[in-house]
């Protein structure tokens, strides 16, 4: 696979003068972007099918929330952001009717460029007890998204809410995978993750999820305790939410130089080292930063190249994410 990406490759001459228009020749320029690192990019099996999925994926909320018919600047971004994923080898796009008008931009978006065929979309729906509430936000994502098909419904944060609530919301979208709407089902959770972990477990073991998505990065880490081991033993699907803590990750690191050894494991970049931390956990199925940024993208997606840290190197990495804090 060749892993060196031209700009012409990536950006029709169209695209690249409206970027230079709407953001600057010089931040047009920034998006050449290198596939810089060894190998084709990573990819894990859906347990209950074996369907494999790139383990990098992109996430919309907050940077996908604009109005896309009247900002065209942003909208050759954030298409130029897709584009790059999808030709550096990524699938995965998560969104949710919650993120505003997320869900619109990615549907003008992937039926503007004609790849919905090439993206596996994630998204989700409110936890509400009312089955038309729950039907008519799927239905309207369905025409947000502008598709008849999406490849996971997630119920959006979970953790804690009544079990039978949950289990009969589950039974409804069970309903709309038996109609081939949607191809795989799950549930999310991401505030206070740790308090959440114990609720989520149980859901995993009673019910019969296709996916699981957490929040996990090398800041907060709870889900290591069980929730990962539980997850390989149901045959559950791992997604991870902010996996650089919204960027805190970033800021704790600024100005830091990257220790020698993370070359050992093929981290270029500090995303590829907080990356490359979670990827190593084999039971992390696909990882999903979000970024407004083609070289952002490039960089996450180089984090699935290469070697991932062992467990000692793990351990190292955390050790000096705890020096950081110190
Ligand atoms: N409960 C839930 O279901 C739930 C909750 C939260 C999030 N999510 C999902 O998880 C996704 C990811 O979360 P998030 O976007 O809020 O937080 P995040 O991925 O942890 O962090 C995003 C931040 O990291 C920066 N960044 C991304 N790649 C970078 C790179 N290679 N180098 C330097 N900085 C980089 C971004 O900068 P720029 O903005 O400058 O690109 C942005 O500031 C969401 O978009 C959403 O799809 C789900």
């Amino acid at each position: 696979m060749d892993n060196h990406f031209s700009a012409a490759k990536l950006f029709s001459r169209r695209e690249i003068l409206a970027l230079a228009a709407g953001i600057g020749a010089a931040a047009a320029l920034r998006v050449a972007p290198v596939f810089a690192a060894a190998g084709p990019l990573l990819t894990r099996p859906i347990p209950r099918t074996g369907e494999r999925l790139a383990s990098v994926g992109l996430g919309t909320a907050i940077i996908f929330d604009f109005d896309s018919s009247s900002d065209a600047a942003k909208r050759a971004e954030r298409r130029a952001v897709i584009r790059t994923m999808i030709d550096g080898g990524g699938r995965l796009i998560d969104t949710a009717p919650s993120y505003g008008r997320a869900e619109s931009t990615v549907g003008d978006l992937l039926s503007e460029t004609g790849v919905r065929d090439k993206i596996f979309l994630a998204t989700k729906v409110r936890a509400t007890n009312s089955r038309e509430a729950c039907t008519a936000e799927m239905q309207e994502s369905l025409k947000r998204l502008r598709t008849n098909k999406i490849d996971l419904m997630q119920i959006h944060n979970v953790g804690g809410r009544d079990r039978g609530e949950t289990v009969a919301q589950l039974a409804l979208l069970h309903e709309w995978k038996e109609r081939g709407v949607f191809r795989y089902i799950g549930v999310t959770h991401s505030q206070d993750q740790e308090a959440a972990n114990d609720w989520l477990i149980d859901l995993m073991r009673r019910e019969k999820l296709d996916f699981m998505q957490v929040n996990y990065s090398m800041a907060e880490r709870s889900v290591e305790q069980r929730l990962l081991a539980v997850a390989t033993e149901t045959g559950t699907a791992v997604l991870v939410n902010l996996p650089f803590a919204r960027g805190r990750l970033f800021r704790a690191v600024q100005g830091k130089r990257m220790p020698a050894w993370a070359a050992e494991f093929d981290a270029a970049s500090w995303g590829q080292f907080f990356l490359k931390y979670i990827l190593a956990q084999e039971a992390v199925t696909c990882v999903m930063p979000g970024t407004d940024k083609p070289e952002y993208m490039v960089d996450n997606l180089n984090a699935g190249r290469g070697r991932l840290p062992d467990a000692a190197q793990r351990k190292k990495m955390v050790e000096f994410w705890k020096s950081l804090a110190a």
